[in-house]
């Protein structure tokens, strides 16, 4: 794996952190009849894929998200269009565009994301190190504050 990657949160319960979650710069096979970004979990990003989804048609204006994960570490990557994540560990905020296919968003666990500014076409595709669990949401902003603070 690359050692440049961002750590993933330890069993010490490292704080997650906005300054955590990074853009990465996928590889881009490219030539004259288009562009191939492969990636491999574990080597092209910091964890093993387990899950992959993707969000299509949204309604301009539409926000999504509005949660945090306990568990679970995602690459947000905007393969077409683009959008705005907002980050917030329950200290400080960063927002990161994303627009093109060949960068993705690495997002730790106790991150609060919020999705917004869709462009027309946007599709957002999500590479989860897990299968989707309900349990592991964290869908209200005092609880997530609240047990932020706890670790
Ligand atoms: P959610 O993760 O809340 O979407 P967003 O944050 O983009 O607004 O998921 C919306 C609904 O879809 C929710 O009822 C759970 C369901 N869902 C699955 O069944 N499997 C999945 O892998 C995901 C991501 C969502």
């Amino acid at each position: 794996m690359n050692e440049n990657f961002p750590p993933l949160l330890n069993a010490n319960n490292v704080k997650a952190s906005v300054h955590m979650c990074e853009v990465l710069d996928l590889p881009k096979i490219h030539n004259r009849s288009g562009n191939i970004t492969p990636i491999q979990g574990g080597i092209d990003i910091p964890f093993d894929i387990e899950r992959v989804y993707y969000l299509y048609d949204m309604p301009s204006g539409e926000t999504r998200g509005g949660h945090a994960h306990k568990n679970l570490y995602q690459l947000i990557v905007a393969v077409s269009g683009s959008f705005d994540v907002v980050l917030d560990d329950g200290k400080e905020q960063k927002t990161i565009t994303l627009n093109r296919p060949n960068f993705g968003l690495y997002v730790t666990p106790y991150i609060w994301r919020e999705l917004e500014n869709f462009s027309s076409g946007a599709v957002l595709l999500v590479l989860a190190s897990m299968k989707y669990d309900e349990m592991d949401y964290i869908r209200d902003y005092q609880e997530f504050l609240t047990t932020t603070n706890e670790l």
